[in-house]
């Protein structure tokens, strides 16, 4: 059987720091609160005119291409899960390829909101599995801090910017072994932004009201989230006869801290084996997964055992089982 497997990671995280400091002299908020609610202590900001997510998945996507010594030319197809697209249309896979040097070939976005990436890598095993391509680019991107309310304190603290991207091929022997994709629209009303789509076009009314920022009611979608992450960790064990033993890591979302380890903690996984970056990062959406890979790449092996599992706005959640493809270069 072939199976698809991550063979590169690369991540980008903009240059602009935002602390929780920074924070609380904008808002009514202090880094206790934040560190103990959150475990986030620092995100990074996209600042530049004219800069959308395709500037760090561009950036995510060349650093990959040139690390793993794979010609523009030789991508199949490319996959960008995002929530804040550069535009309504184009995709923001169109761009990426475009500022990527790479041409002529299948491009489109993915949009389940911080559960993308897995959806993402998802399609692209289908594709490889198959035997139809061979090298898939599948990129998760997003600038939060273009869709945050920076005077509204439930929110601006938790989101952060960034991309990362991974090369997916085909191998005999380690990769994806299962995926898991589900959603719940009713959740809708917990978590969306209300302004700016087809049904609220923008107008001078909807930019006045601010309906143009991220909706969240915090503890509904926390609640969500713990039983979520704990459900589809605990179906992708079942389905794969996996016990906590055999994985080596929980790549979690990276939402709130809380969060990830009651998720360790129901699948008796102690933090040495859960991957978490939210400390630097904060919540980059649909690149929060790509980006813990990036961060952890060294620390991998061939034939490590992941579980990599998200929820998000939808609602949607997620989970992948996969094999580690390759030792650190
Ligand atoms: N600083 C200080 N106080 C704050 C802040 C802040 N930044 N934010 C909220 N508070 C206050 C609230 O106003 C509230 O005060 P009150 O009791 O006087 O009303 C109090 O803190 C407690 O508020 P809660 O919302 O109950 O706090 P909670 O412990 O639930 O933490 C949080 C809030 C961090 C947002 C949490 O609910 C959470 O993580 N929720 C899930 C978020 C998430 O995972 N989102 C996924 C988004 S992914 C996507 O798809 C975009």
């Amino acid at each position: 059987m072939i199976r698809a497997a991550i063979t590169g990671v690369q991540g980008y995280v903009p240059p602009d720091v935002l602390t929780n400091a920074q924070l609380a002299r904008m808002v009514d908020t202090s880094d206790e609160w934040i560190v103990a609610r959150t475990g986030i202590k620092e995100r990074h900001i996209l600042k530049g005119r004219g800069l959308g997510t395709s500037h760090m998945a561009a950036e995510a996507v060349r650093g990959l291409l040139k690390k793993t010594g794979t010609a523009p030319g030789a991508v199949d197809l490319l996959i960008c899960a995002t929530t804040t697209p550069d535009f309504v249309f184009p995709s923001t896979a169109n761009l990426i390829c475009d500022m990527a040097d790479i041409h002529g070939i299948g491009s489109f976005d993915v949009q389940a909101a911080c559960s993308g990436f897995i959806y993402a890598l998802g399609i692209a095993a289908q594709f490889i599995e198959t035997g139809r391509y061979s090298k898939i680019v599948v990129v998760g991107a997003d600038k939060m801090s273009a869709i945050i309310d920076y005077t509204d304190r439930a929110t601006c603290v938790l989101f952060g910017d960034g991309a990362g991207a991974v090369l997916v091929e085909p191998n005999r022997k380690y990769g994806v072994i299962d995926t898991v994709i589900r959603s719940d629209g009713a959740g809708m009303k917990h978590l969306h932004q209300k302004a700016g789509g087809s049904r609220m076009p923008p107008t001078s009314e909807t930019v006045s009201k601010r309906l143009h920022y991220v909706h969240q009611e915090g503890a509904a979608v926390y609640k969500f989230a713990v039983a979520k992450m704990a459900e589809v960790t605990a179906e992708i064990m079942e389905r794969n006869r996996l016990t906590s033993e055999m994985i080596d890591w929980l790549v979690p979302h990276q939402a709130n801290k809380r969060i990830i380890e009651a998720t360790a903690e129901r699948m008796k996984l102690p933090p040495e084996r859960t991957m978490v970056t939210i400390q630097k990062y904060g919540n980059t959406t649909a690149a929060t997964i790509p980006l813990c890979l990036w961060d952890y790449e060294d620390k991998l092996k061939a034939g490590d055992r992941l579980v990599l599992a998200a929820f998000g706005g939808g609602f949607t959640w997620a989970g992948c089982y996969l094999t580690w493809a390759y030792d650190p270069r």
